[in-house]
């Protein structure tokens, strides 16, 4: 019997055992079926997480793109691959076929070849929501270099520390984006990054704004004459399982960003399986995904899971409020979208503007609807359900992180019978367990702790790019021969899960992860500050928005409080981007401390968050008087 597909609850149930009890025997038959090997591995798994090493299907030889592309061209070659939907409504869609992504992917990954870049180079990319950047992404597998792509809403000093943490080669981008009613300069952004980037030899430029741009002589190239002039085929360079494919940047609660290496058997396979079975997709199937490929949502399964599933996936260029807040609805209409995943964060911004944009579009297409990204509130998982589904669409609340690759915890669509703010049960193959604070795992239901994953999963990062201490430490050293997640969570009475959010320094603003340390190294570069500190608080649309705890030197004390916040902002905005930006900056004369100096935050988010009820005990702090007046000042 084939497991590829699971169409039914016992049948999950089934399946999920039999991955548990021969994790091995599973997942050899899964990667033996459906995908395309130059050769076959020699072993399907082995592991340690005490130093920590994992290996999938080591010794298989394949190359990703064939499976995501070349494998569809004699049964779906006519096949639309990829819909691009621009910013503006007026401008038409662009329906990419399997075979014309072929050829296109082919071209660009020839010029890069033309270019000097080799298997095992990285390539950056930093690039909005067109085709160019699916199209690098697969170019890079293509020829084996390990693409980096950078959300290109991030500031050029964030864009020029990751471009040198992994020594990119190269970067490809565009002479700018548009973003609604804006358009943005990000070819500017990028001249500014390579400024500090020494080891950067060619910069592709994707035409889109069609803005007056500063070509640097020799090292600046327009994309479209090269792709024009390139070859239409190229071999696919044949990689190991455990070659990296990518890197991608993750934000930790200390130190600088984490680039988290994916290799290329494991992930492929796991992301493939988990899409046709989370989302329940079917061949003639129009799947929509509204992250931006610059996050792993996008990786995994705007691109990937769906290519490999010889998919039609749309790639969204704009945002939910442009021309008005009917965009995404009418998307769906237009393009007659049949499994939708997005952000909580963007369902409450929807959901404020009311029904009637809703109204006006026939959503009668929608099978499916997904989210993603941090826990979903009871209120905007019933408008998404009631108004969007109509009561008809499961809603698959799927948990999973840039670690992890791929879905972990999920319901599985017209499976799993959905509970709201419930990711609900593991994904086939994920063993959970909730730990206590003294490092035992607490077994049985009703219950909650730290979520940790006991077994290796195909799709799990390998390390941090440069830092393999620094991934052990990170995930492996919590709890013994255990994945830490980084998150709390709660067993119900039936087993299901529910996230209950971050435990540690990482703050989700929007979906996006943010943690403290950087933020708070920006604010302390202000001339006036002396030192600050930074917690989430609750915010109707974005989830969590941050809070800024700052005191200010004693020569900082006549400024204007009002500029200076808005100077931190500007600098918070030049060293990470604007979602990083403080919602509020409340001034200090100090900030709570433990006796060894450490600033406690738990005081402060509690602060914050207008809990201070029952703020614990503040008798251990170094100067306790210092709480009294900052509640007295909360904004
Ligand atoms: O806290 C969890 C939250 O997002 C974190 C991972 O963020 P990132 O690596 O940016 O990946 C986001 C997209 C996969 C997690 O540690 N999170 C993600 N999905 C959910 C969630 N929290 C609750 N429910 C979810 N469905």
């Amino acid at each position: 019997m084939s497991n590829y597909h699971i169409k039914h609850l016992e049948e999950y149930y089934q399946v999920y055992r039999k991955s548990v009890r021969n994790p091995e025997i599973f997942w050899e038959e899964i990667a033996e079926e459906h995908f395309m090997w130059r050769k076959k591995w020699d072993n399907v798994l082995s592991w340690d997480f005490t130093k920590p090493e994992v290996k999938w299907f080591e010794g298989a030889q394949l190359n990703i793109t064939e499976n995501c592309i070349d494998r569809h061209l004699y049964t779906r070659g006519d096949k639309t691959a990829i819909i691009f939907e621009p910013n503006n409504p007026e401008e038409e869609a662009q329906h990419i076929s399997y075979r014309q992504l072929h050829e296109k992917v082919c071209r660009f990954a020839n010029v890069l070849k033309e270019k000097g870049i080799q298997k095992g180079d990285r390539v950056c990319i930093y690039l909005p929501m067109i085709p160019e950047l699916a199209i690098s992404v697969l170019a890079c597998a293509r020829i084996g270099a390990i693409h980096s792509v950078v959300f290109a809403g991030f500031s050029s000093i964030a864009l020029s520390t990751r471009i040198n943490d992994s020594n990119c080669k190269m970067v490809i981008t565009s002479d700018g984006s548009f973003r609604g009613a804006k358009t943005i300069d990000l070819k500017g952004i990028v001249d500014d990054a390579l400024e500090d980037c020494d080891g950067i030899e060619s910069v592709l430029v994707a035409k889109r704004i069609n803005s007056e741009i500063h070509m640097k002589e020799g090292r600046d190239h327009w994309l479209q004459p090269l792709l024009d002039e390139a070859y239409h085929d190229c071999v696919p360079e044949i990689m190991d399982a455990e070659d990296p494919l990518f890197i991608l940047y993750t934000s930790g609660s200390t130190g600088k960003p984490k680039g988290m290496v994916h290799t290329t058997a494991g992930y492929m396979v796991f992301t493939a399986y988990t899409f046709k079975n989370v989302f329940q997709y079917r061949e003639k199937d129009v799947y929509w995904c509204t992250a931006d490929i610059g996050w792993i949502t996008g990786h995994s399964y705007i691109l990937y899971g769906p290519l490999c599933n010889g998919a039609t996936t749309v790639m969204f260029e704009g945002v939910p409020s442009y021309p008005d807040f009917g965009r995404f609805w009418e998307i769906i209409e237009k393009h007659k979208v049949n499994q939708f995943y997005t952000a909580p964060t963007a369902i409450r911004a929807l959901a404020k503007e009311g029904v009637k944009h809703v109204e006006k579009h026939d959503l009668s297409s929608i099978k499916v609807l997904g989210t993603v990204g941090e826990p979903i509130n009871e209120e905007a998982w019933h408008w998404y359900d009631d108004n969007i589904g109509k009561r008809k669409a499961p809603i698959v609340d799927t948990w999973w992180q840039t670690e992890t690759g791929g879905i972990m915890i999920t319901p599985i669509a017209f499976c799993t019978p959905t509970k709201p703010t419930y990711a609900t049960l593991p994904f086939i193959g994920i063993q959970p367990a909730l730990m206590d604070e003294n490092g035992k795992e607490i077994k049985g239901n009703q219950v909650d702790g730290r979520l940790c994953i006991k077994f290796p999963w195909p799709s799990m990062a390998r390390t941090i790019w440069g830092n393999h201490q620094r991934y052990k430490d990170t995930y492996f050293s919590a709890y013994e021969n255990k994945y830490f997640t980084g998150d709390g969570a709660l067993r119900d009475e039936v087993g299901y899960y529910r996230i209950t959010g971050r435990v540690d320094d990482v703050i989700i603003v929007s979906g996006h992860n943010l943690g403290t340390a950087p933020i708070e190294d920006a604010i302390n570069e202000h001339p006036a500050v002396a030192e600050s500190a930074i917690v989430g608080f609750p915010h109707d649309i974005k989830g969590n928005a941050l809070y800024g705890f700052v005191t200010l030197k004693e020569s900082g004390e006549s400024r204007n409080h009002d500029n200076v916040r808005k100077e931190i902002n500007q600098i918070i905005t030049e060293q990470i981007g604007p979602i990083a930006k403080l919602d509020k900056v409340q001034f200090t004369n100090g900030l709570p401390k433990t006796r060894s100096g450490k600033i406690m935050r738990r005081i402060l988010r509690k602060i914050a968050g207008k809990e201070t009820s029952n703020l614990g005990d503040t008798s251990t702090l170094l100067n306790p008087e210092v709480v009294q007046d900052i509640m007295d000042n909360v904004l």
